[in-house]
C-alpha cells in the first residue's frame, strides 16, 4: 500500500483527482467558506450526516467537485477506537466502490498517535490474502493520501507508520500461508531475501550445523518430519559494533500436529499459525530495513515441523539441550519450548542487552488472556514497564504475568533435569518457567502470542502482531541511547 501524507487546503478540496474524497468530521467542525465546509455544515445541519463515530454519508458527483464521490464520515470526538470506527465504516464504501485512489481529509490537525492509528487501521482493514488464491487481484486500493493542515510535525511519525505497516503486512504473508507454502526452507529463503537492503546480514543453518552444535532439543522436535529444519540468524547493524544488540527469538513451528501426542482434528489447521512468532521477527526486520534506526539487533528463528512419524520423538525420551540440560519430554506438543531453548543458549554469544523470545506458545494463554493483550513474562521490571508502554504506544497489548519460583514445581521428574510440561494449571506460566531456565545468561521477557497472532472464525487470519509492540520497544532504545 502506498501511503502519503500531505497538506489539507480546504478550498482545494474539491479540486481532487482521486476515486473518493473522504472527509473526516468530528464533534469540534467549525465550519469555513469554501465548499467543503459548507457540504459538511449543511449535512450536519440537515441530520443526514449523524454526529456519531462511525457515520457516513457517501455523495455521488457533487457539484463543483472533480472527485466521482465525497464521503463524509464522522468520527465523534476522535478518539482512537472513533477513528477505527470511522475507518471501517470508510472501508465498506470503499470496498464495494472499488475506489483505487483515496484522498483523506482531516480538519483538525492530528495527534501523531491519532495518524498513526488511522494509517494502521486503513492498512489492515484493506489488507488481502492472495498468495494461494488462483484470484491475484490483491487490494484493490493503491494509493492512500492523508491531507492534514500542517504536514510537517507529522512527517516522521508518519514515516515510522507506513513502515511499520510494511512488516505487519510481511508476519501476516508468512503467518496466512498454508504450511505447504511455508516450511522453514521456504522460511529460510523469505529471511534471505531481507538480505537485500543495507545493513542487514542473513545466515541459515541446517541439520548439520544445529547438530554440531548441540540442540539435542530442537532436533527432537524436528526429528519426525521430512522437511528439513532451519535455524535463520539475521543481523540489523544499525549502531557499533560494541553496542550490544536487542535479540529477538522466533518460534516457527511451521506446522504443530502436537506430534505422537496429537493434537485433535478440529482446528488443527489454525496449527500452520504456529509460526508466527518468527513472522514477527521477519516483520521488525522488514520495518528495520525501511527505518534504517542506529540500533543493532539480532534475529534468530528456529524452524521446523513437528508432526509424526516412526523416527518422532516419543513421550517419554529424554533428550539433551545445548544448554547441557537434560529434558524429559512428556508431551510432544509442548514442542515450542523445546525449540526455544536451544535458541536462546545460541544466542548467548552475542551479549545481548536484551533476550525477548515471540512465540504462540500455549493454549493456555489464550484462555487466560484471550485475543486483546499478549502474555508478557519477565522477572526484569524495568524490562516489564518498557514492553508494557510499547504496547500502549503502539496499541498492540501486552500484560504482565508472574513468574514465582513455586510455578516450576510441576516441572520437576525423576529422569532428567527438567520436564517438558507440568500439569494443566497455569500452563503458560509453567512454559515461561521452563524457558527462563536457559536465559540466566542475559535479561530476558517472554512474549506469549497464542491468543493475539491470529484471529479464528469468519475473519481467520494472522494479525501481524506484535510487529508493532516490537517496534516502538526497539525505536525507544534508540530515542533514550540505552536499552530499557
Ligand atoms: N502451538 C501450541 C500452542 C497453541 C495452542 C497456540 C492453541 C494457539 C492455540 C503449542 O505448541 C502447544 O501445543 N502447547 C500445548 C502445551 C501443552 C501440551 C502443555 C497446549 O497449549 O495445549
Ligand atoms: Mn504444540
Ligand atoms: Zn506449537
Amino acid at each position: 500500500m502506498n501511503f502519503e501524507l500531505k497538506l489539507f487546503i480546504p478550498t482545494a478540496a474539491t479540486q481532487e483527482k482521486c476515486d473518493a474524497s473522504v472527509v473526516f468530521v468530528t464533534n469540534s467542525f467549525k465550519a469555513g467558506k469554501d465548499a467543503l465546509s459548507v457540504l459538511v455544515a449543511k449535512a450536519l445541519k440537515s441530520g443526514d450526516l449523524l454526529t456519531k463515530a462511525g457515520q457516513i454519508l457517501d455523495i455521488y458527483r457533487p457539484p463543483v467537485f472533480l472527485t466521482t464521490r465525497v464521503v463524509l464520515v464522522h468520527i465523534g470526538d476522535g478518539t482512537t477506537t472513533d477513528i477505527r470506527k470511522g475507518v471501517a465504516a470508510v472501508y465498506s464504501v470503499v470496498k464495494a466502490a472499488r475506489v483505487r485512489h483515496l484522498v483523506i481529509s482531516l480538519f483538525l490537525q492530528p495527534a501523531p498517535q491519532a495518524l498513526r492509528v488511522l494509517v494502521t487501521a486503513l492498512a489492515d482493514a484493506s489488507y488481502t490474502y492472495t498468495t494461494t488464491k488462483s484470484d491475484k487481484q490483491g487490494r484493490l486500493l493503491e494509493k492512500i493520501a492523508i491531507a492534514v493542515p500542517d504536514e510537517k510535525p507529522l512527517a516522521e511519525c508518519f514515516r515510522r507508520a507506513a513502515a511499520v505497516v510494511s512488516g505487519i503486512e510481511l508476519a501476516k504473508e508468512w503467518g496466512n500461508r498454508p504450511a505447504n507454502f511455508a516450511t522453514p526452507t521456504h522460511l529460510a529463503a523469505g529471511a534471505k531475501a531481507l538480505s537485500k537492503f543495507a545493513r542487514i546480514k542473513v545466515d541459515v543453518l541446517g541439520p548439520k550445523d544445529v547438530a554440531k552444535l548441540g540442540m539435542g532439543a530442537f532436533e527432537a522436535v524436528a526429528k519426525g518430519a521430512d522437511e528439513p529444519l532451519r535455524f535463520i540468524v539475521l543481523k540489523y547493524a544499525g549502531s557499533a559494533k560494541e553496542k550490544a544488540p536487542v535479540v529477538l527469538v522466533g518460534k516457527g513451528i511451521t506446522f504443530d500436529s502436537g506430534g505422537i501426542s496429537i493434537k485433535p482434528a478440529a482446528e488443527m489447521d489454525e496449527m500452520k499459525f504456529d509460526m508466527c512468532g518468527a513472522a514477527s521477527v521477519l516483520g521488525v526486520f522488514r520495518v528495520l530495513a525501511e527505518l534504517q534506526p542506529d540500533i543493532n539487533v539480532v534475529g534468530v528463528i528456529a524452524s521446523c515441523e513437528n508432526l509424526l512419524s516412526g523416527r518422532s520423538v516419543k513421550p517419554g525420551d529424554v533428550v539433551t539441550s545445548m544448554s547441557g540440560q537434560t529434558i524429559e519430554v512428556l508431551n510432544t506438543d509442548a514442542e515450542g519450548r523445546l525449540v526455544l531453548c536451544d535458541a536462546l543458549t545460541y544466542v548467548e554469544r552475542f551479549k545481548p542487552a536484551v533476550v525477548l523470545d515471540i512465540a504462540t506458545l500455549t493454549g493456555a494463554c489464550v484462555i487466560a488472556l484471550g485475543g486483546v493483550r499478549s502474555g508478557c513474562f519477565t522477572s526484569d521490571e524495568q524490562l516489564s514497564e518498557a514492553l508494557l508502554s510499547a504496547g500502549e504506544s503502539a496499541q498492540d497489548l501486552c500484560w504482565s504475568m508472574p513468574l514465582d519460583d513455586e510455578y516450576a514445581d510441576g516441572l520437576k521428574t525423576s529422569f532428567a533435569d527438567v520436564a517438558n510440561v507440568a500439569g494443566r494449571a497455569g500452563g503458560a506460566i509453567t512454559a515461561a518457567k521452563f524457558l527462563q531456565r536457559f536465559t540466566s545468561k542475559y535479561r530476558w521477557a517472554h512474549l506469549d502470542i497464542a491468543g493475539t497472532a491470529w484471529k479464528s472464525g469468519a475473519a481467520k487470519g494472522a494479525t501481524g502482531r506484535p510487529v508493532g509492540l516490537l517496534m516502538d520497544y526497539l525505536l525507544n532504545q534508540g530515542v533514550k541511547g540505552g536499552v530499557a
